[in-house]
């Protein structure tokens, strides 16, 4: 690394600009709408399981938290006390992307899909952060985790490091992530009804697969799968946190063993990719730390996304139909691209996706 002290000079300065924009986002809070979001906070709407936060009495952070020895800590009591979660806070206003080049580079080859995100948020800070300046950017926000830049450094191919990356970045600063090929058709701000009130989610994602036929184990990983090349989260969300633990002991784990380099590209979907992704929002459903399983009627399994036209609130999670992020496949009931609840259209370049992760309908 020829330049690594400007890379991590670059990526200070972009941390620094996302902070101070951040406080600006944050302080523009009245008190009367964070009135409004208590309110809502405590009525939780019909059909919605019971959710507790994470910190039940978190609170805006007034003082500084006194320093503690974190090294006997667990992973995720580090990553929960680096970062803690507060449902009441704002999305922050941030949209992070990746890729090998950035946009300033004549030769960058996603510049529609890259402007279509900034024409649609033309309040949000947006970053395409490159491969050089996205491990710097890494040891800023998860110095005192070291295990994390342990696995990041240790994955052995881009698109794990690229998938692991996203749950990082959204978990420290929140925002909305999306793959470079990814095509902004509708504001976020546009993305949750009115009826699912911003300050009662925490995570918003998409259904990227339902495929309602007998074989489709045969074409991908889970009967619903939820897509992760798009997502938008405020920090400290405990389905990252749980993500970024798994993916951590698993890497390291291996890593120990010595079979780390045997990892192939078909490996990647349950890895740190949409199978993993989906197991690990599913048993947040089902954890009774979070909900309150014994008087939510049974278990939530994929018969609860199944068919899906609206979006659907469980706890503080927003689940879009499969219009919403995967428009125009022309199968498992997605709407088209002018469809009203089409947000985002994935065009499958930019991340590298194994056969039996792309959509049916092309074979
Ligand atoms: C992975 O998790 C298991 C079960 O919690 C634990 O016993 C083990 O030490 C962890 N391994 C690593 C490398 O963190
Ligand atoms: C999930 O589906 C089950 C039936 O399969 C139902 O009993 C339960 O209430 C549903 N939960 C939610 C949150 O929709």
């Amino acid at each position: 690394m020829i330049n690594s002290r400007r890379a991590l000079i670059v990526a200070a300065l972009v941390l620094t600009v996302f902070f101070l924009i951040s406080i600006a986002h944050s302080s523009s809070d009245t008190p009367a709408e964070l009135l409004e979001s208590q309110k809502h906070h405590a009525q939780s709407p019909e059909g919605s399981v019971g959710y507790t936060p994470s910190h039940p009495h978190a609170q805006r952070q007034t003082v500084q938290k006194p320093m503690v020895d974190m090294s006997h800590m667990s992973v995720y009591d580090k990553l929960a006390y680096a970062y803690p979660y507060d449902v009441d806070t704002k999305f922050p206003a941030f949209i992070w992307q990746t890729w090998k080049r950035s946009a300033a580079d004549k030769d960058f080859e996603f510049r529609e899909q890259e402007a279509s995100w900034t024409q649609n948020h033309p309040t949000f800070v947006h970053e395409v952060i490159t491969d050089e300046l996205a491990p710097n950017l890494l040891r800023l926000l998860y110095a005192t985790v070291p295990e994390v830049l342990e696995t990041y450094h240790a994955l052995p191919l881009p698109v794990l490091k690229a998938d692991f990356f996203r749950y990082l970045v959204l978990y420290a600063r929140g925002g909305i992530y999306s793959d470079i090929d990814t095509v902004s058709l509708k504001s976020a701000l546009e993305w949750l009804p009115k009826s699912i009130p911003r300050e009662t989610v925490g995570l918003v994602i998409g259904v990227e697969a339902d495929p309602d036929r007998p074989d489709w184990a045969d074409w991908y990983s889970r009967r619903i799968q939820f897509c992760q090349w798009t997502i938008q989260s405020k920090p400290g969300h405990p389905v990252l946190r749980d993500i970024i633990t798994r993916i951590a002991n698993q890497t390291l784990t291996y890593k120990r063993e010595g079979r780390l380099s045997r990892l192939v590209s078909n490996d990647v979907v349950d890895f740190t990719g949409p199978a993993i992704w989906t197991d690990t929002i599913m048993d947040y459903f089902n954890d009774e730390r979070y909900f309150n399983v014994a008087k939510g009627k049974g278990s939530i399994d994929w018969r609860n996304f199944t068919g899906m036209t609206t979006s659907k609130r469980v706890g503080d999670v927003a689940v879009l139909p499969i219009t919403s992020f995967s428009p125009g496949v022309g199968q498992m009931g997605a709407g088209e691209v002018d469809d009203p609840m089409a947000f985002v259209q994935h065009g499958f370049e930019g991340t590298w996706k194994p056969e039996s992760e792309r959509h049916i309908g092309e074979t």
